[in-house]
Formats: structure tokens, sequence, C-alpha cells
């Protein structure tokens, strides 16, 4: 499974991506918003941190505005995503930007309709959003399982982002039901690594190392 990082914190990425943790990111309004920063200097920051997808959203709400905000945001770098709402007019932007040869994110996918309607528009990507969807007291990981048993029965192309990550246990939970991609803030990269054991064994080795004496270097 792929990691994108659900940011728009230039800092952050960068640390993740040394780190060899980032295989694209993915940003929406509220975290640019967040960022404080221009939409298309932050962006293009972004995208020379990662030779993978970065998407950016647009947020008109009609199809040739959307088409013009995509082609914008898409001339920021050759690895921009075009981020559009999952609605008809987002679905009809998408067939004009994918026939272009961009690649289309389509957002704020809640029912395995959606994603269906999706993958006939030609996305790249669909992102379902399963914490908000937890959120509600719905199965978010469950819809993820049931756009893979879709996409697989009919061999669809569209790469499956579970975006909405909101605990280290949604990272397991899309892995196991085959989420290509996985849109995960820093906080919880960073949890991902965190055990117990690990950290109570380690103590105890360096503990019984010091009582040897020795030195490795
Ligand atoms: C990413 O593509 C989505 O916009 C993001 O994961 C939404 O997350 P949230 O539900 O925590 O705002």
């Amino acid at each position: 499974m792929k990691f994108f990082v659900d940011s728009a914190d230039v800092a952050q990425i960068r640390e993740l991506a040394e780190l060899g943790m980032v295989d694209g990111v993915t940003t929406n309004p509220s975290l640019i918003l967040k960022s404080g920063r221009d939409i298309r200097e932050v962006t293009a920051e972004i995208c020379a941190l990662t030779a993978g997808p970065v998407s950016a959203e647009v947020v008109a709400t009609e199809t040739a505005a959307m088409v013009a905000e995509g082609r914008r945001l898409a001339s920021i770098a050759p690895n921009i995503a075009i981020k559009l709402p999952l609605t008809w007019d987002g679905l009809r932007a998408c067939r004009v930007l994918t026939g272009e040869g961009r690649m289309v994110n389509v957002t704020l996918c809640f029912s395995a309709n959606q994603a269906l309607v999706a993958a006939k528009a030609g996305a790249t990507f669909i992102s379902p959003f399963i914490g908000r969807l937890d959120d509600i007291n719905h199965d978010g990981a469950g819809l993820i399982a049931d756009i893979r048993t879709i996409y697989d029965n009919y061999g669809f192309r569209t790469q499956i982002l579970a975006a909405s990550i909101r605990t280290v246990n949604h990272v397991t939970e899309v892995a196991r039901v085959g989420a290509d991609v996985a849109t995960v803030p820093p906080e919880i990269i960073r949890k991902l690594v965190h055990h117990p054991l690990t950290d109570a064994g380690l103590a105890t080795f360096l503990k019984d190392w010091a009582r040897t004496g020795q030195k490795i270097l």
C-alpha cells in the first residue's frame, strides 16, 4: 500500500520524505487554510518534495470553472493530481481533464455507487472518507472493502485512496482490505512505529549491554 501524506505542512512532509514514507501528498481547502500559505506557492514546494502525485483541490462547483481551475492547478507541476468533488459536474470535469492526460482524484466519496460512477468517469483515484463515515457510526473500512470487490469484479483501474484516516487502526484496516493508497496525517504516520513492547525490549537490551562493559565502536 502506498502512503500519501494528508497535509500542506511542508516541513512535516519533508521530514517524512527523508524517511521514505511519502509516495504522494493530498491537500484540500481546509489544509491550505491550516497552512496559512498561498495555494500556488505551497503546492509548488510540496511538488518538489516528491515525484508522486500531489492532489490539489478545485473550489468551483460547475464543470467549466472546475476544468479551468484544474488546468491552472496542473500548471504548477507535472505531478499534480486535480481533486474534484463527487458531483455530476465534478465527473464531467473528470472526463475532460483525464482526456487531456491529467491525473484526477475524485474526492468526498461516501458510497460504493459513488465510487462506481467515478471509475466509469475515468478517475485516476477515488477518495472514500472513512473517518467521516465512522464519525456517524457507518463502516468506513467496510466501504473500502466493497469498492475493492466492485473494482476487481470489473477490472476498473481507478486506484482506491483511503482518506480521512484518523487512527493507526484505520491504516491497518484499509491495508487489510486492499486499499491501493492511504492518505495519512503526519502525526498518525509517526505513531505507526510505536509499540510498548519495542520500548520495553530496547530498554532491557540497553541495560544488559551496559552491564557487559563492552563497546561496539
Ligand atoms: C484527503 O484527501 C481528504 O481531504 C482528507 O483525508 C479529509 O480528512 P478529514 O475528514 O480528517 O478532514
